[in-house]
């Protein structure tokens, strides 16, 4: 296995003495928009010292030894996983707040009926009073970064600071971080600024906690001035704000704006058998299995998967009429709960080192385990929160939200252009979600209208990537529900337009619709899925190169019975009939449900979704 790691792997840390920053004036290189900001921000927050993050690997190692003298990271044995970290939150804070995530547009109608709205200057009120002093007795590390190759015309720049060296180390594996981002901003050029705190100044007498952050939590964003405020929590989405934040939230704004497209989806490269590469992205709800088909290892012969991104994709039309698409990550945040050698192999190769773990277990060994690594947990095992861990509790070691953070670069299958600044020509577009019931392995959209309204459609169960009841369905169109900046139904009517605006210049995208988690009566999985969704993306790619036929249904067109390849696949035929069964009542009460979910939009809903609704109950009927 090769593998070129991003950090230079120095044992530096040794002699690094273990310090607080020291106080630090801004580069010289720093524009003038930049250095003003940050004083701003000083002024309310009133950190004890300012650092600004040059990315380096000097920097990396003197952050982790601060967070390991502090008790914020536990070092893994070396031996085991080398230069590499768990992290352990509060159990007060392990997955994003979608209660506590706000749109704060002028305009209501703006933020739509499914994001938490609050007037903007409501809100600065609220934020003024939360970071007035939020960040006494620490310091604030100022975060250049690039989403997107650096210098790509596809990417985007922010500066986020923060007073919290967890999501300072987290954002270096996950964006291009420090000077060479920095060097990018201009007197004129566009930045988003991003502002954070975990809300827990430290006065002189007191110690720290190892993860500090506070019950009151607000992360917001403000889509016209595209800024974005978050306080109170460290963990993941709420707190790496170039992530969903940035990436999603406000640049899905931008890409309203400007006519492309930032969505939650992974982005895959496939070479077929004879050769001929594609690009697929693929939307899938939060821990509905981005990751794992981002890095799918094909169980059917001659066919290669490698990966570009597997969680955000940002989708432009290129000069030539067609979607380009670039991964505006660096990294991964992977759910770690089920990753295993026989379900992820890729990830497992990926995460050898190098590699910060938040709330998994760890072995009496100083390495991790969470549920799912291999059958049977390992004696003496300390749970996510670090105590040791009684099997017989019922309770699972590593908190089900655990996840690992690891640069991209570090995986096995990476696409040698998966930083082409110029992106990958996209063919397929998959939306797909976690349902016991009802929807089909695979479908294929009649076209590109019928493709955005099977998006609009997805609901999915619910996972622990937020907080909620897991299992319980939820509506989740375009797998955007907790991370599009704007009115959702606006949202469906930008997809129309750019079909509108590709169409007739080149080939636009095919789209289809997956589900691998449809059950049998007795609640096992029908579909053995992870490497065997290579016979479903073998299918699609068939399809998109015009080699395989497909019947036509009331909900689109499905494979042959004998189009999906079945060689070597242990499934009875009732299961796989059962995978693709389409049952019209039902269909029929759910296109009810999504007529009540489309009313909320009131007259924001486009014709042509309400066309596809007629439409799709206008087939059902009459088969
Ligand atoms: P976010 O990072 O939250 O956006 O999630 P994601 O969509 O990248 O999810 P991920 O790939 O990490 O998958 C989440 C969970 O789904 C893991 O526990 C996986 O093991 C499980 N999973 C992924 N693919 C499959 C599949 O094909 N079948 C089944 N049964 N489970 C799967
Ligand atoms: C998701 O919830 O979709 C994630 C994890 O990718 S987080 O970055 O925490 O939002
Ligand atoms: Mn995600």
């Amino acid at each position: 296995m090769t593998i070129t790691a991003h950090r230079n792997l120095k044992k530096s840390t040794v002699t690094t003495p273990s310090v607080a920053f020291e106080p630090q004036g801004a580069p010289a290189s720093a524009p003038a928009s930049v250095v003003t900001w940050v004083k701003e921000i000083a002024a309310l927050t009133k950190p004890d010292a300012i650092h600004w993050c040059d990315g380096s690997p000097r920097e990396w190692d003197q952050l982790t030894k601060l967070m390991v003298d502090n008790g914020t990271l536990t070092r893994l044995n070396a031996e085991h996983r080398p230069y590499s970290f768990l992290a352990r939150s509060d159990p007060n804070d392990v997955a994003r707040v979608e209660a506590r995530t706000f749109i704060c547009s002028v305009d209501e109608a703006d933020a739509g009926p499914t994001n938490n709205w609050r007037d903007p200057s409501e809100m600065r009120k609220t934020l003024t009073g939360l970071f007035e002093g939020s960040m006494r007795g620490r310091t604030m590390f100022v975060i250049p970064f690039s989403m997107g190759p650096l210098g790509s015309p596809l990417a985007k720049l922010g500066v986020q600071v923060t007073d919290s060296p967890y999501v300072v180390a987290s954002m270096g594996i996950m964006t291009r971080m420090g000077s060479a981002a920095l060097a990018l901003i201009g007197d004129d050029t566009e930045w988003v600024p991003a502002v954070h705190s975990v809300g827990a100044p430290l006065l002189e007498s007191e110690k720290d906690v190892p993860w500090p952050s506070n019950e009151t939590k607000y992360i917001t964003h403000f889509p016209e001035t595209r800024e974005i405020w978050s306080f109170g929590s460290a963990y993941g989405g709420n707190a790496l704000l170039a992530k969903k934040s940035f990436a999603l939230r406000i640049a899905s704004v931008i890409a309203r704006d400007e006519g492309w497209l930032a969505e939650h989806m992974l982005i895959l490269k496939v070479t077929n058998p004879r050769g001929r590469v594609f690009h697929l992205a693929a939307a899938f709800p939060s821990a509905c299995g981005k990751t794992n088909l981002a890095m799918l290892k094909p169980s059917i012969p001659g066919w290669k998967v490698e990966t570009i991104g597997d969680d955000i994709a940002w989708l432009r039309p290129g000069a030539d009429g067609r979607l380009r698409a670039i991964n505006p990550e660096a990294g991964f945040f992977g759910v770690a709960p089920g990753t295993s050698a026989q379900t992820n192999s890729t990830a497992i190769d990926t995460i050898w080192g190098n590699t910060i773990f938040t709330n998994v277990a760890l072995r009496e060994d100083g390495d991790v385990w969470w549920e799912g690594l291999t059958d049977k947990a390992p004696d003496n095992l300390t749970d996510w929160q670090g105590n040791p861990y009684d099997p017989a509790s019922g309770r699972p070691a590593a908190h089900p939200n655990s996840r690992f953070t690891v640069a991209a670069s570090q995986c096995p299958t990476i696409a040698d252009t998966w930083d082409d600044p110029n992106g990958v020509v996209i063919d397929a577009i998959i939306f797909g979600g976690r349902r016991r019931s009802n929807v089909p392995l695979v479908v294929e959209a009649r076209d590109w209208n019928h493709g955005v309204f099977m998006g609009a459609n997805i609901s999915s169960e619910r996972t622990a990537a937020a907080e909620g009841t897991v299992g319980e369905l939820r509506r989740d169109p375009f797998a955007m529900m907790p991370f599009c900046g704007y009115n959702m139904a606006d949202h469906w009517a930008h997809w129309l337009k750019i079909g509108d605006n590709l169409r007739g210049t080149a080939s636009l995208p095919r789209i289809f619709q997956v589900n691998w988690f449809r059950r049998g009566d007795d609640g096992r999985f029908l579909w053995p899925g992870f490497a065997e969704n290579s016979r479903v993306l073998a299918w699609i790619l068939e399809r998109v190169d015009g080699q395989v036929a497909a019947d036509e249904t009331p909900i689109g067109l499905v494979p042959t019975p004998t189009g999906i390849d079945r060689a070597g696949l242990e499934i009875t035929d009732e299961d796989f009939t059962e995978l693709f069964e389409i049952d019209n009542a039902k269909w029929l009460d759910e296109l009810d449900d999504t007529e009540k979910f489309f009313s909320r939009f009131g007259d924001r809903l486009p014709e042509e979704i309400v066309n596809q609704l007629d439409t799709a109950r206008e087939k059902l009927r009459a088969r």
